[in-house]
């Protein structure tokens, strides 16, 4: 089984970015609690992160026929981009979004999710802890379709 990790603009300044909300914790931490917790699961993981929409686009474009599910932070994309929705209902991959803080208790304009209209589940809040409940989440989906562990 394997999985993509989509992470969106800003998420590179982890542990500078306002830490109050995003923690004090980098973006290479992050990227090495992923690989560590897919070790763990017995889960094949690919990590990309960009400040593009385009190139994200690219990325789930990419991923079609090579990834059995996704993880996504679009990050602020995630309020403005039908873009990355429509990409992934093109591929039909499950997806799982992630927020690393809780935006259902943040600005108004937040509370719009477009990509969660394609996604089967959503994690926020729960810091980089949201990552591996949705690993172990589309695991236990997608051990349940394909019969796979
Ligand atoms: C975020 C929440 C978004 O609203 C924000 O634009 C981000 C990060 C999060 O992980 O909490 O960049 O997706």
């Amino acid at each position: 089984m394997k999985l993509l990790f989509l992470n969106g603009p800003n998420l590179n300044m982890l542990g500078t970015r306002e830490p109050d909300i995003y923690g004090r914790q980098t973006y290479a931490a992050l990227e090495e609690y992923i690989r560590d917790l897919c070790e763990e699961l017995g889960i094949e993981c690919e990590i990309f992160q960009s400040n593009h929409e385009g190139a994200l686009v690219d990325a789930i474009q990419a991923a079609y026929g090579k990834t059995d599910g996704i993880v996504i932070n679009p990050a602020a994309y995630t309020h403005t981009s039908v873009a990355l929705l429509d990409a992934v209902k093109a591929v039909g991959i499950p997806t799982v979004e992630v927020h690393i803080s809780d935006v259902s208790k943040r600005e108004d304009f937040r509370q719009v999710s477009y990509i969660r209209l394609a996604c089967c589940k959503t994690f926020a809040g729960y810091g980089f802890e949201g990552y591996r409940l949705a690993a172990e989440y589309l695991k236990a989906l997608l051990g349940g379709i394909t019969g796979q562990g």
